[in-house]
């Protein structure tokens, strides 16, 4: 799965532009056949390409990461357990749709109805849109009746020294992280399943990214933050297959509707980039244990050479400091824990004293939120360097149910 799937759709978002006229070349290969047959026809292009919603993990975790986000959290407005799962089918449905580029819904014709498709993606590609939806902690309260099923692994996420969490930019009952390579595609799909969830569940917060600020797959390049700094390098990658279902997919130390999914946490870490704008490039350096320029560790001299954590410069000082983001995290460090990082860099204008609120949308994909967010997490806030110029203010957790099956729904195993 997560591979880019040469299935075509029916009527594709580019065959409804080229139906309405909009390309002439398309009709040597005859705009009839091209509604008939849909997208054969259409052009190949880069960022044409398609991931497949069905398979055992949900797109959009392991998928190589695209450049743009949008992230959404919802609130149920339902107690009805059949509405819940009527939701779930009906996102499961447009999703499937949305991600080979057609349109949500086949209009009926009338014009007197509201279109069942917004529209606004209507001749753009695919773009590798996934949306990957979640459950969280407030889906197993009383009342869905589904208490007993919530797994252990799915805890509140506790709060950290210097977390400054805004109620208005943290948690959520569901969430979709929607990623795709044109933004307009990723805003396309979180309004339109936003618009299908009216009546049952309404928007908590949502957060646009762009830029994304780490490479799952080694394919990648990898990406530098808002901070200037190469972000990713030592992530986890798709290819370490091992360590995937070692660190990353639940397997049967849970419940099983859970096998072959993950935990996801999100932080909207603000970046105070004035006061870091104002840092000497030494002190930048050292605060992440990196050179900025290349990305080495501050022992190596290129971007993926080894860390070394126990080398000394001439007056026996660790090159690497003790409070180094990198020595921190380091799996080495942290009784060998990796977590995928898929994060992307956020820009929301300005706050009220004119400084840009701007920073870094941190989303990590993981096995069990209690052994490697949260401990991570409780190290990195007491000790990082790091904290000197950055600020949590939002944080959310969902269970990420497993992928699904054509014919089913996402999430179908917790409701049976
Ligand atoms: C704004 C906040 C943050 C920034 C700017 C940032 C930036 C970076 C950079 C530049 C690196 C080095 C390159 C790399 O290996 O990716 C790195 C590594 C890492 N970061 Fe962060 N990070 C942030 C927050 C976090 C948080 C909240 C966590 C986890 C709780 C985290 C976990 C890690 C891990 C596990 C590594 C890899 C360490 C290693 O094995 O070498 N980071 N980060």
């Amino acid at each position: 799965m997560d591979q880019p799937t040469p299935k075509r759709p029916r009527l594709s978002r580019r065959s409804l532009l080229f139906a309405a006229g909009g390309v002439a070349a398309a009709g040597a290969a005859g705009v009839g056949g091209l509604l008939a047959t849909s997208g054969d026809s259409e052009p190949s292009q880069g960022n044409d390409l398609r991931v497949s919603f069905w398979g055992t993990h949900q797109a959009g975790i392991a998928t190589p990461a695209q450049n743009f986000l949008h992230f959404a959290s919802f609130d149920l407005t339902t107690t009805s357990r059949d509405d819940l799962v009527a939701l779930l089918k009906a996102w499961t449905e447009a999703a499937a749709r949305m991600a080979v580029g057609q349109t949500v819904g086949d209009d009926a014709g009338s014009k007197l109805a509201p279109p069942l498709d917004t529209g606004e993606a209507i001749g753009l590609h695919a773009s590798r849109l996934t949306m990957t939806f979640g459950f969280g902690p407030g889906l197993f309260d009383e009342r869905f009746g589904l208490a007993s099923r919530r797994p252990e692994a799915l805890v509140d996420i506790p709060a950290f020294v210097r977390d400054e969490l805004k109620p208005e930019r943290s948690g959520g009952d569901l969430c979709i992280q929607a990623c795709a390579d044109d933004p307009q595609v990723a805003f396309h799909a979180v309004r339109n399943l936003t618009r299908i969830a009216r009546g049952k569940a309404v928007l908590h917060w949502a957060q646009l990214g762009f830029n994304r600020t780490a490479s799952t797959s080694k394919n990648q390049d990898t990406p530098r933050n808002l901070m200037g700094f190469k972000d990713g390098t030592n992530n986890l990658h798709a290819e370490d297959e091992q360590l995937m279902s070692e660190h990353v997919w639940a397997g049967d130390e849970g419940p099983s509707w859970m096998q072959g999914g993950s935990y996801v946490v999100t932080r909207r870490i603000r970046m105070t980039i004035e006061h870091w704008d104002r840092t000497g490039l030494g002190l930048q350096e050292t605060t992440f244990g990196r050179a900025k320029v290349s990305g080495a560790p501050l022992t190596g001299t290129k971007e993926f050479d080894t860390v070394d954590l126990t080398m000394k410069d001439t007056d026996g000082k660790l090159v690497i400091p003790m409070d180094a983001h990198i020595r921190l995290a380091a799996p080495s460090e942290n009784n060998n824990l990796h977590i995928l990082r898929r994060g992307y860099s956020f820009s929301d204008g300005m706050d009220e004293l004119g400084e840009l609120d701007a920073g870094l949308f941190f989303i990590a994909y993981q096995r069990d939120v209690r052994k490697q967010f949260i401990p991570l997490q409780r190290r990195l806030s007491t000790n990082d360097a790091l904290n000197e110029y950055i600020a949590h203010n939002g944080s959310a957790v969902f269970a990420v149910p497993p992928g699904v099956a054509e014919g089913d729904f996402i999430g179908s195993k917790l409701f049976a």
